[in-house]
């Protein structure tokens, strides 16, 4: 099967900036180490948005220092904590649509990998709130003609509807009906990889499949009454691992423990 890594809602703060007292750029160091010593036959490292704390130049400097030993292709995305401006002047190399939102399609095989833009951002003002627009719409309908009868893996930032988690449902991604819309009218399979919420979560979105990831920093409790989004738990931090094959896509969820690496078998009984 093919492998791709996801690390989703990496936060970057600047050097000595923490986040409930944890550093996010130590952190996805961590992340990264962990996934390279176990998954370094992975084809690409997906980052599925929130890649900066408050999208300032020096937070996605420190990213890029921290991705240098990266020995795979990076697929960068964008969420509601970047500024594409910023983005783009440290990452002048990311693809890129011709009206600067940070959208990709990779070919893996079987599967045709879509990665969206939901960051809303200037000239819209600055909001938690996703949004594709028209633009990237009228993008995504090329990228999944393109795809033909392919399956297709989708990464983007929000959730395109409710999860039941009252803080992060009040933020999702406003347009999310007409991205729900067209993966569902694709002629084969498809499956979205989402960020934002800070948790594993999976199921169903009118029948459409999703996974939830967790950040590689802090995450997010399974907070069924607050509206409070920035609610923060200092849980490991985690990535996924995507094997893809034939009519397959799977998911799992790896957190980075410290003692990851130390398994012990049971005796049967
Ligand atoms: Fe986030």
């Amino acid at each position: 099967m093919r492998k791709l890594l996801v690390m989703t809602d990496l936060h970057i703060r600047a050097e000595g900036q923490r986040i409930i007292g944890l550093d996010p750029g130590a952190r996805l160091a961590e992340a990264l180490a962990h996934a390279l010593a176990r998954h370094g036959d992975a084809e690409a490292l997906v980052l599925c948005g929130d890649l900066t704390h408050a999208g300032e130049p020096a937070e996605y400097q420190r990213l890029r220092a921290v991705l240098a030993d990266c020995p795979l292709p990076v697929i960068p995305m964008l969420g509601n904590h970047d500024n594409r401006d910023a983005f783009r002047t440290v990452f002048p190399e990311a693809p890129a649509t011709p009206e600067g939102h940070v959208q990709d399609v990779r070919d893996i095989g079987e599967t045709w990998l879509i990665t969206l833009d939901t960051l809303i951002g200037p000239p819209f003002g600055w909001t938690h709130l996703g949004r594709l627009g028209p633009e990237r719409l009228a993008w995504l309908d090329s990228a999944l003609a393109g795809a033909r009868d392919r399956q297709v893996l989708v990464c983007a930032h929000h959730p395109p509807m409710p999860t039941g988690l009252p803080a992060m449902d009040s933020i999702l991604l406003e347009d999310g009906a007409a991205l729900v819309d067209r993966l569902l009218a694709h002629d084969a399979p498809a499956h979205l990889i989402l960020g934002h919420l800070h948790r594993t979560v999976s199921g169903t979105m009118r029948g459409l499949p999703f996974t939830v990831l967790k950040g590689t920093c802090h995450q997010g409790p399974l907070e069924l009454v607050s509206d409070d989004s920035t609610l923060s738990v200092d849980e490991p931090g985690a990535y996924g691992v995507v094997l893809l094959g034939p009519g397959q896509v799977i998911v799992h969820s790896e957190d980075v423990l410290a003692t990851g690496s130390a398994l012990s078998g049971y005796d049967m009984a």
